[in-house]
């Protein structure tokens, strides 16, 4: 079998027209959504999504806002940014970067953010109101995957989506989404993490396979089963020396021999990661014009 394509370059674009409509409404209502991202140090992947969602803000016309902090920055110092943003009212969502240096208390600074402001919907209210579905944000990389599959046609209902890795961005999230009710989601879900048994015995049984587990090329063709959707989270930087950088990016997918068993599959790059930003923007939006709503 060879397999269709999912491009989340494609599938971003429709939802950015449909942003591009909202935030028209917004600013003829005289609202400008405004995002904050907050970097602290200068690592160099951190830094590389810190310009592309400031960059996305611009071209979608919203507040963009980049906080850029010293990476000996203090816990203190860190929670009074995160506060001054709480109550600035240009902003209407923003998130902190991770992962953050050691020495700081990631799980503090999480806990602090306004879950009203929270757009990356890590905040454990956040979390709780989206496991029980009745969801405020829903978070940017799950639901990024999930629109995939409903705006690429793939039927989730009854199908058993089996997640590999349990992250608190990916896996965890992604499971929660997939077993609620509803469109895009009814699914039979099963988690599987470094310490599962049999884990390529699981995965061989997924109707719908989404990687996320931080490790390159881990998912092989024999444990895929045949005519599979396979979605691939991951991003790896593996050397290349054909490569001007001397690298290139792989997902947690052995690409080139899964696309020949599976029935739809996301590429890396140009998968799944377009669609994380995307979705971080219409939290944004939906941040703003509950904001909006909210002064009337
Ligand atoms: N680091 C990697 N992914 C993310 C994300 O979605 N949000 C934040 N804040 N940090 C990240």
């Amino acid at each position: 079998m060879t397999s269709r394509l999912i491009l989340g370059k494609d599938v971003s674009e429709e939802i950015y027209l449909e942003l591009r409509a909202r935030i028209a409404a917004l600013k003829e209502r005289g609202v400008v959504p405004g995002l904050a991202v907050v970097l602290v140090g200068d690592d160099p992947a951190s830094q590389v999504y810190v310009r592309k969602k400031g960059e996305m803000c611009e071209s979608l016309g919203m507040h963009s806002v980049t906080v850029r902090m010293p990476g000996d920055i203090s816990q203190e110092a860190l929670m009074a940014k995160v506060e001054e943003l709480n109550r600035d009212p240009s902003v209407h969502g923003f998130l902190v970067q991770l992962p953050l240096p050691s020495h700081l208390d990631e799980e503090q600074v999480i806990n602090s953010i306004s879950p009203d402001k929270d757009v990356d919907c890590f905040h454990p209210a956040n979390v709780g109101r989206m496991l029980i579905g009745n969801p405020d944000f829903l978070p940017a990389t799950p639901a990024g995957v999930q629109q995939m599959l409903v705006r690429s046609g793939i039927e989730t209902k009854g199908k058993h989506v089996v997640v590999v890795g349990r992250s608190n961005i990916v896996g965890k999230p992604m499971a929660a989404l997939m077993i609620q009710k509803g469109a895009g989601a009814d699914s039979t879900v099963t988690v599987v993490h470094s310490r599962t048994k049999n884990l390529p015995e699981i995965t061989r049984q997924a109707d719908i396979l989404v990687v996320a587990i931080g490790k390159p090329r881990f998912v092989t063709a024999d444990m895929v089963k045949e005519g599979a959707v396979v979605i691939d989270v991951g991003t790896n930087r593996v050397d290349d020396p054909s490569k001007p950088s001397g690298s290139r990016l792989v997902g947690d997918v052995d690409f080139e021999a899964v696309k020949e068993k599976a029935s739809a599959i996301t590429p890396v790059p140009g998968g799944v990661g377009p669609m994380t930003i995307c979705m971080l923007m219409a939290n944004a939006v939906k941040a703003a014009e509950r904001a909006s709503e909210a002064r009337i």
